[in-house]
């Protein structure tokens, strides 16, 4: 279905849990966050029909995000149903990769197309700095599970933080040279308001685009269809390709084709607004089909022009962006 400045929405995120094993200093406040108790988060009965109203309603795509889904039990089987849908939407998963390595073979055996995974150092000490756990092999382990089981193309997101992790984009962009992996570097957004990164911290694509070039020329490669959100590059005979996610610098807002559903029940029209809708209390109140297909449809056509980053009034939101998963 087309919102109200006529950008076709055909794919949902589902975000079905806040927690996460991982506490990524960009994501997460150092004092943590609160985590949703059982009832506030949605039951997979209630998830499962809000994807099916989805995609009765023109989804065909759908992410299924967190906080980290693979810590929630019971994924996989719900993976399996999101699958099975008569619509037959594509089925694709966000995670960290802590847990890849046990689920990518019943996740593929499920019907997951494909997954993304984020990782963003290649040094296992800054990995336990950057997220204030230590996993660094465990995630490594996991992404030659998820090539190994066929989940591919597969995608690494990567968020460079000027001293911090920007001096690594070279390293990460060179893996394509070996990989048929899509590497994105993913501008740091100013989601919620608590992160300690100053402004100096920002590291902008053409920064990124650069770091690439330091490596050897760079292609682009033009673009196909919209909805995607990275510009994509690649080195001459790599088995790869590079991406760069702007989200800041040059928003792609004119495109989006996305709805956000957070793990306690909210619609979400933009990542950056506030603006949510209780879609939770809707289903909890014994809602219809009809019902549940005409609240989707105003939630799409509540999205917002674009975001206000970077504008005077811009304030960040209050959600955090592991209860929104990105
Ligand atoms: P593909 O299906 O592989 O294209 O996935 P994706 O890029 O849509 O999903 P992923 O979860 O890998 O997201 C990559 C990054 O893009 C995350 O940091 C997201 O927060 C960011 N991103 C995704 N959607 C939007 C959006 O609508 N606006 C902005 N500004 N950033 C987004
Ligand atoms: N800015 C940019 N990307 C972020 N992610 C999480 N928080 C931020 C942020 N503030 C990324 C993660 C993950 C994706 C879903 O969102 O790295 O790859
Ligand atoms: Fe967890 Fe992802 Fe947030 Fe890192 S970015 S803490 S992996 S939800």
């Amino acid at each position: 279905m087309r919102d109200n400045f006529g950008r076709v929405v055909d794919y949902l995120r589902l975000s079905v849990t806040d927690r996460c094993n991982l506490r990524c200093r960009y994501c997460m406040p150092a004092q943590g966050v609160d985590s949703l108790g059982h009832g506030q988060i949605l039951s997979y009965e209630e998830l499962l029909r809000v994807a099916a109203a989805a995609a009765a309603i023109g989804v065909r795509k759908i992410r299924v995000t967190g906080g980290e889904p693979l810590v929630r039990k019971g994924l996989v089987e719900f993976i399996g149903r999101l699958a099975a849908l008569p619509q037959r939407p594509e089925i694709t998963l966000t995670t960290n990769g802590m847990l890849l390595a046990q689920y990518a073979a019943p996740l593929k055996q499920a019907g997951l197309s494909r997954v993304n995974v984020s990782l963003d150092t290649l040094r296992s000490e800054r990995f336990a700095q950057l997220t204030r756990r230590s996993g660094f092999e465990q995630v490594l382990a996991g992404l030659t599970a998820a090539e190994q089981v066929g989940l591919a193309p597969l995608k690494i997101n990567m968020v460079p933080i000027a001293g911090v992790n920007a001096d690594e984009v070279a390293d990460f962009a060179r893996l394509t040279l070996e990989h048929p992996w899509e590497i994105r570097f993913i501008e740091f957004m100013p989601v919620s308001g608590d992160l300690d990164f100053p402004p100096e911290s920002r590291f902008p694509a053409d920064d990124i685009i650069a770091a690439f070039s330091s490596v050897a020329p760079v292609k682009v490669i033009p673009r196909q269809g919209s909805g995607g959100v990275a510009r994509l590059f690649r080195f001459a005979g790599a088995s790869g390709r590079l991406g760069v996610i702007p989200a800041v610098s040059h928003h792609f807002c004119h495109e989006c084709n996305r709805l956000r559903v957070t793990a306690d029940g909210r619609v979400r029209p933009c990542l950056f607004s506030d603006d949510e809708l209780d879609l939770r209390t809707l289903l909890r109140s014994g809602v219809g089909d009809e019902e549940l297909h005409r609240f989707l449809r105003h939630a799409i056509s509540a999205k917002p022009e674009k975001h206000h980053i970077g504008e005077e009034d811009f304030r960040p939101g209050a959600r955090p962006m592991q209860g929104i998963g990105g």
